[in-house]
């Protein structure tokens, strides 16, 4: 006898709610591009996404072999749909998104201002998984908008209303509104 029953493991989406971020590139003349991306995770200075295949996103960063995952907060949640439209020829779809752009570091993507933090990535390698490319990058540095750093050095989720996808394709996102404070640490 199970205590729970089972649910169809894909609308159920139980494991869904990474915070959604925004990818920039630039194509080979120079073009700035933006998407939003749901499906990635971090491990230690590697990130890895899943993008589609035909995504400028995906055919600029193999030619380019850079971006910057740009952090949007809850004050830019009308500007993830923009992003995430199909701009056609070329433009600048970080202007055509109502956003405007500043240098980064170390990359030739641009950074998106207004959003509230940011990390310079580059390529290492890419994988083939269904109708995605897992791109696996290197991430170089980051910078934040330091009214979001608490006093402990950490970037604060809850005051930048970072937001969870969590219903993907629907445009549902969770914001954190506190933290809380387990009993030990792993290394105590
Ligand atoms: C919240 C959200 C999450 C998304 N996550 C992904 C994703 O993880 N991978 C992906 O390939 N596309 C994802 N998309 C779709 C892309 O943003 C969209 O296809 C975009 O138009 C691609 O633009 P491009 O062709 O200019 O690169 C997401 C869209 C939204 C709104």
């Amino acid at each position: 006898m199970c205590y729970k029953n089972e649910v169809d493991l894909q609308k159920t989406k139980i494991l869904a709610g990474n915070p959604v971020i925004v990818i920039t590139t630039v194509d080979e003349k120079g073009t700035n591009n933006v998407a939003a991306i749901g499906s990635y995770f971090r491990i230690g200075s590697t990130i890895i996404l899943a993008i589609n295949r035909e995504s400028h996103t995906y055919k600029n960063i193999v030619k380019t072999g850079e971006f910057v995952v740009n952090l949007p907060g809850l004050k830019d949640l009308e500007s993830i749909m923009k992003v995430s439209r199909h701009y056609s020829g070329e433009c600048d779809e970080i202007s055509a998104s109502g956003l405007q752009s500043e240098d980064s570091l170390m990359v030739k993507p641009p950074t998106i201002r207004e959003y509230p933090a940011s990390v310079e990535c580059r390529l290492i390698w890419t994988k083939d998984v269904e109708t995605y490319d897992l791109v696996a990058a290197e991430m170089l540095c980051a910078r934040c908008d330091e009214s979001y750093i608490d006093p402990a050095g950490h970037f604060d989720q809850v005051k930048a209303g970072v937001l969870h996808i969590v219903r993907y394709p629907d445009p549902v996102y969770i914001v954190a509104d506190h933290y809380v404070q387990g009993i030990e640490r792993m290394d105590a």
